[in-house]
């Protein structure tokens, strides 16, 4: 290569810095008033935050109306809600269904805002639950222990205004009721809830998987998004993801908002709230566990669950056999013959405060409860927390970002001065060697190439990182319409 081509092709190397505007966000005008609202189909929560169903009977028409007269999603829980009924045993499964119209029907009288119903794919009347839920009209149906794959009248639920929201533990679950939904139904789900291995009730894991951090709600949330985002772009439609599973104070709901969730459902903080329907007395078994208190215990559903210890779970490890008296086989996984006690009897025993016959499910949370609170207060202290949260996470991402503007600068300084060091003396050099008569400075040539290469790579990397530092800004800033205001000085 000709000597002069050499200096001309490394001048062309430089990179034109002059054309990127960085934006200085100025952070204290932000009024940081309010969450974003949660919006599933046609429905939008002023509050992002679903209260979990919770059976048998822990969360009714009391609990999911208070829930949605203050703005987030109040949920009935279906399964085995006929056991309200004195005749339960004389009835069987038309309880249940009779037991779910009545809860809606008071839900919808004390409260106009967004009552759901949470529907176990495992119980045997599925489809009738499921059928009175459209027939009631209600606003979304939570499905969950199980996979709702086969059996769903998308076109029924669709026809009545019902949306869908399947419960899931793993990106894998969401995946296959994605295709096989789009597959059998041309259609998808409206938005998922993904319930991390901190929760109470059953669990969608094996023992094993419990504590092992690769399956925490961190780790599987984001992957959870990923999944759903393909057919948010197919289906040009909004599905969020909701994450549940330990969720346990405004600044948890922040961190996980940042994971990719649009809204958390809660379960275990909301038993401890007057609203909730259970009895005092278990509602006071939160307040009086300790965190030993808590076990997996392994139930006839055929997941694992969490619960208090008590006298009623040691029995039952201890191999003990109650006396069952089945109405009708309620569980598709349950078998009368080697199951040691009917969980749905267990579960309504403590809902009614008869723990010495029963146990009581709760989140890995529940020992840090230290009173009952109205749902009033328990969302508003969510609130407080979470806008906390979240001015405090916008100062720091603010001063993250002047810090890469900072560096920024200077590299910008270190690259001009190398690229015009480098190319004068490598152009005196030229000079004095061809006076002298000899040619040979390429070595010289390719060190200084070098070191621009990387100084220019490194800013180029500067550049990336401050790009998704003020995207991030700005994204937040967007939420209050406050961007175009703020977005005047540049450097
Ligand atoms: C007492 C209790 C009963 C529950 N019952 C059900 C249920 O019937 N169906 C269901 O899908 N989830 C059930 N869950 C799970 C909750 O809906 C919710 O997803 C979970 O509690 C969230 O975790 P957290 O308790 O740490 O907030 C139950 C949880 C508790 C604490």
């Amino acid at each position: 290569m000709n000597n002069f081509d050499i200096l001309s092709k490394l001048q062309k190397r430089k990179i034109d810095l002059s054309d990127i505007e960085w934006p200085r966000f100025d952070l204290s005008k932000i009024q940081w008033s309010r969450m974003p609202k949660l919006r599933i189909g046609d429905s939008v929560a002023k509050l992002p935050i679903v209260q979990g169903g919770m059976g048998v009977g822990i969360s009714l028409s009391g609990l999911a109306s208070a829930v949605a007269n203050e703005g987030g999603i109040g949920v009935i829980a279906a399964n085995s809600i006929g056991m309200l009924d004195p005749d339960y045993y004389a009835s069987h499964k038309d309880a249940n269904a009779i037991a779910l119209r009545k809860e809606i029907r008071k839900a919808k009288e004390m409260s106009s805002g967004i009552i759901g119903v949470n529907i176990m794919v495992a119980v045997q009347d599925f489809s009738a639950l499921l059928m009175v839920a459209i027939e009631e009209k209600v606003d979304m149906v939570f499905l969950g222990a199980g996979l709702p794959l086969k059996g769903i009248p998308v076109g029924a639920l669709r026809a009545a205004g019902v949306k869908v929201v399947p419960i899931v533990s793993s990106a894998r679950a969401a995946g296959l009721i994605f295709r096989s939904w789009l597959k059998k139904y041309e259609d998808v789900p409206d938005a998922v809830v993904v319930e991390g291995p901190k929760a109470g009730g059953h669990l969608g894991f094996k023992v094993d998987q419990i504590d092992d951090p690769d399956f925490a709600l961190e780790c599987i949330l984001p992957d959870v998004v990923t999944v759903v985002k393909d057919y948010e772009d197919k289906f040009r439609r909004n599905i969020p993801v909701i994450a549940a599973g330990g969720v346990f104070t405004g600044t948890d709901i922040y961190n996980l908002f940042k994971l990719g969730a649009s809204g958390v459902q809660m379960g275990t903080k909301f038993v401890a709230t007057h609203e909730c329907d259970a009895n005092i007395r278990f509602k006071e078994s939160y307040l009086a566990c300790s965190e030993d208190d808590l076990e997996i215990i392994k139930s006839p559903v055929g997941m694992p669950g969490r619960a208090i210890k008590g006298r009623f779970l040691k029995d039952i490890s201890a191999g003990k056999k109650m006396r069952i008296k089945c109405a009708w086989k309620c569980l598709k996984s349950c078998d009368i013959k080697t199951a040691r006690y009917c969980i749905s009897l267990a579960l309504d025993n403590a809902r009614k405060g008869i723990l010495e016959n029963g146990f009581v499910f709760a989140g890995t949370n529940a020992f840090r409860i230290k009173n009952i609170i109205s749902v009033k207060e328990l969302l508003e202290e969510l609130q407080k927390q979470y806008l906390c949260a979240r001015e405090k996470g916008a100062g720091s991402l603010r001063s993250e970002y002047e810090r890469a503007l900072g560096k920024l600068r200077s590299l910008k300084e270190e690259y001009l001065t190398a690229l015009k060091n480098g190319v004068n003396s490598l152009k005196d050099n030229y000079e004095r060697d061809i006076e002298k008569g000899v040619i040979p400075f390429r070595e010289e040539y390719l060190a200084v190439l070098d070191k621009i290469n990387s100084l220019m790579s490194e800013y180029l990397k500067a550049v990336n990182n401050a790009n998704s530092l003020k995207d991030e800004l700005t994204k937040l800033i967007e939420q209050y319409s406050l961007f175009n205001r703020l977005h005047n000085e540049t450097i």
